[in-house]
C-alpha cells in the first residue's frame, strides 16, 4: 500500500492516519497501518478476527495511544495521537458493541445528557434535554417515547438511540463496530438506511461487519486489514464477497454442498408433534448420527425457542422428545447435558462465557467431570483438554489463564464452541454459530462440525443466514411463526429455492 495510493483521489480526506503502530504485550497488533476516511463517505474496515479493526477505531478514538511516530490528521488538524475527550469535542463518534448506555435513565437522557453537561451553562434543563432528543431522533425517521426508560426498548432501538446519541454530539464521523451482530434481518436494513441518511448529512460513517453482503451494500470504500497489517484500499463497486474474503485471508474459500451422508445411520433425536403454546407448535423431525440438520427461518420464527426446549431449558406443552431411543424429559438443562446434548446460545454478547475468567475455565466448565482424576480436578488434565481444543479450533489466545475477555470477538466465539464440544456430546445445536465470527474462521468452524459429524455426532444447525445451513447441513427445514413449514435437500434445490422461500 504506497501513500500515493490513498491520495491519489483530489477529495480531502475529514480524517487520515498513518504510521500506526501499537504493541501488546510483546505482539504487534497493528504494523505501519494507514487509514483515511473523507467527509460523508460510508467505508469499511474488513478483517479476519484478531486483525485490529478494533483497535485501530480505539486508536483513532483516543481509548489507545499508538506507538511514538503515528500521524493523526483531523478536520485539518494535525494530533500524534487522540484523547477521548479531544476526540468526541471534535466530533468523533463511536457506538461500541456494548453501546455504552444506561438502562435506567430515560431515552432523553441517553440521547442528551452527555451533550448538555458538556456546554456552558450547565443548566440540566429536562425539556432541553427532551428536544435535543426528540430531534435527534426524527433526523433518524423514528419517533420514540423518549420519556420510558430505555430498559423498554430492544436492542436495536437501544442502537438508534446510541446514534442520536452521536448526532446530538454533532458527530462529523461515527463509528460502528459490528453493530448488526445482533440485530434481525429488518432491523439491520433499517440501520442500513440510517447509515445512508447520515452519510447523505455529511457524517461519514466507518462500518465494521464481518457479513460481507452488507459491507458490498453500505459502503463506497473499504480498508482490508491481515495480521494488523494493511492489505489496501478498494472502492467497492466491482468488489465481490469471495474477492473481499481472499485479500482478508490471502486464501480462496469454495462452497460446496455436503456430500450425501450414509443413510443407514439410526436416529439420535426423534421429535414428534411437539408444541409450545405461543412459541412453536406440531414440530416433528429427527436427526441421525452423523447427520447435520439445518433449520433456517428469520429470526423470531420460533427456532430458537424449540433449541431451548431441546435443551431442557423450558418445557414443551405437548409432543415428545426421543433421545439414542428412549423418550425424554428434561427438567432443566442439566439433564439435557446428562443426556448428551450440547447447546451453543445465540446470545452474541454473553456467549454464555463469564468474561473475568480465564480462557481454560471457561472452556471446561461444563466438562468437569472429564477433567478429574481420583475424585479431584487434575491441572494436568485440564491443561491438556484446553490446549487440545485450542489447537483443533486455531484459538489465538495468549496463556491458557488470561481472561476470556482480552480475546477478540471471533476467538471468544470460538472457546465458546469448544466448551460445548468438549463435553463430547451426542446431539449438538449450533445456535447462530458465526454470528461476529469472520470468513476464515467460519470454514474453520464448519470443518471441525464436519469433521465432528463424521465422528458420528448429530448436530443441529441454526441460522438465519441461509447459505450457512445450504452449504453445511444435510437437510434443511425451514421454519416460520413456529411451524416447519418447507423441508429442502441442497443436493436437489438451488440456494436461491430456499432463500426465495424463506425471504418471501
Ligand atoms: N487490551 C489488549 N490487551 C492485549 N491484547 C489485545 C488488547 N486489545 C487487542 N488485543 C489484541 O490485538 C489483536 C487485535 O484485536 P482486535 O480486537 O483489534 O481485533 P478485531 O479485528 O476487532 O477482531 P474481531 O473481528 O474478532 O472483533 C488481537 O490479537 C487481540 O488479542
Ligand atoms: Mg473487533
Amino acid at each position: 500500500m504506497s501513500q500515493a495510493e490513498i491520495a491519489s483521489d483530489g477529495t480531502r480526506p475529514l480524517l487520515s492516519l498513518r504510521d500506526i503502530n501499537i504493541t501488546f504485550g510483546g505482539v504487534r497488533a497493528l504494523k505501519d497501518v494507514s487509514f483515511e476516511v473523507r467527509p460523508g463517505e460510508v467505508h469499511c474496515l474488513a478483517g479476519e478476527n484478531g486483525s485490529g479493526k478494533s483497535t485501530l477505531i480505539k486508536i483513532i478514538t483516543g481509548v489507545y495511544r499508538p506507538a511514538p511516530g503515528a500521524q493523526i490528521e483531523y478536520d485539518g488538524e494535525t494530533y500524534s495521537h487522540m484523547s477521548p475527550v479531544t476526540a468526541q469535542q471534535k466530533g468523533i463518534q463511536v457506538i461500541w458493541q456494548d453501546l455504552a448506555l444506561f438502562p435506567e435513565m430515560s431515552v432523553a437522557e441517553n440521547i442528551a445528557f452527555q451533550t448538555v453537561l458538556g456546554r456552558w451553562p450547565r443548566l440540566v434543563n429536562y425539556r432541553k434535554i427532551r428536544s435535543l432528543a426528540i430531534n435527534a431522533l426524527k433526523r433518524l425517521g423514528v419517533a420514540f417515547d423518549v420519556d420510558l426508560p430505555l430498559k423498554e426498548f430492544a436492542i436495536a432501538q437501544r442502537q438508534i438511540v446510541a446514534i442520536a446519541r452521536a448526532l446530538v454530539g454533532e458527530a462529523k464521523i461515527v463509528f460502528m463496530d459490528e453493530p448488526t451482530a445482533s440485530l434481525t434481518q429488518s432491523e439491520t436494513d433499517h440501520l442500513l438506511d440510517i447509515v445512508r441518511t447520515l452519510s447523505a448529512e455529511g457524517v461519514a460513517v466507518v462500518f465494521v461487519s464481518h457479513r460481507l453482503a452488507e459491507v458490498l451494500e453500505i459502503s463506497s470504500r473499504l480498508t482490508v486489514l491481515r495480521d494488523g497489517a494493511m492489505v489496501g484500499v478498494y472502492p467497492t463497486s466491482g468488489m465481490t464477497q469471495s474477492r473481499i474474503t481472499e485479500l482478508m485471508t490471502g486464501k480462496n474459500f469454495d462452497n460446496h454442498v455436503r456430500a450425501a451422508p450414509k443413510d443407514d445411520q439410526p436416529v439420535v433425536l426423534d421429535v414428534r408433534s411437539l408444541t409450545r403454546h405461543g412459541q412453536f407448535a406440531d414440530i416433528s423431525l429427527t436427526v441421525k448420527r452423523g447427520e447435520t440438520l439445518g433449520i433456517t427461518g428469520l429470526l423470531g420464527a420460533g427456532r430458537t425457542e424449540l433449541a431451548l426446549a431441546l435443551f431442557g431449558m423450558t418445557r414443551p406443552h405437548a409432543g415428545t422428545i426421543t433421545l439414542d431411543g428412549k423418550q425424554v424429559e428434561f427438567s432443566s438443562n442439566r439433564d439435557a447435558i446428562k443426556a448428551g446434548v450440547a447447546y451453543l446460545s445465540e446470545d452474541r454478547l454473553s456467549l454464555g462465557l463469564i468474561q473475568p475468567q480465564s480462557i481454560a475455565d471457561n472452556l471446561v466448565i461444563a466438562s468437569l467431570p472429564k477433567i478429574q482424576a481420583g475424585g479431584f480436578l487434575s491441572d494436568e488434565k485440564k491443561e491438556t483438554l484446553v490446549a487440545g481444543w485450542i489447537r483443533e479450533l486455531g484459538v489465538k489466545i495468549g496463556q491458557q489463564q488470561d481472561a476470556v475477555s482480552t480475546l477478540s470477538g471471533g476467538n471468544q466465539q470460538r472457546i465458546a464452541i469448544a466448551k460445548w464440544l468438549a463435553t463430547s456430546p451426542k446431539l449438538l445445536i449450533l445456535d447462530a454459530p458465526t454470528v461476529g465470527v469472520d470468513v476464515g474462521a467460519r470454514a474453520g468452524i464448519f470443518d471441525i462440525v464436519a469433521k465432528l459429524a463424521a465422528t458420528g455426532l448429530a448436530i443441529i444447525l441454526i441460522s438465519d443466514e441461509v447459505p450457512e445451513v445450504y452449504f453445511n447441513a444435510d437437510r434443511v427445514l425451514h421454519m416460520k411463526q413456529g411451524r416447519i413449514v418447507g423441508a429442502f435437500d441442497p443436493r436437489q434445490n438451488s440456494l436461491q429455492d430456499i432463500e426465495a422461500a424463506v425471504y418471501a
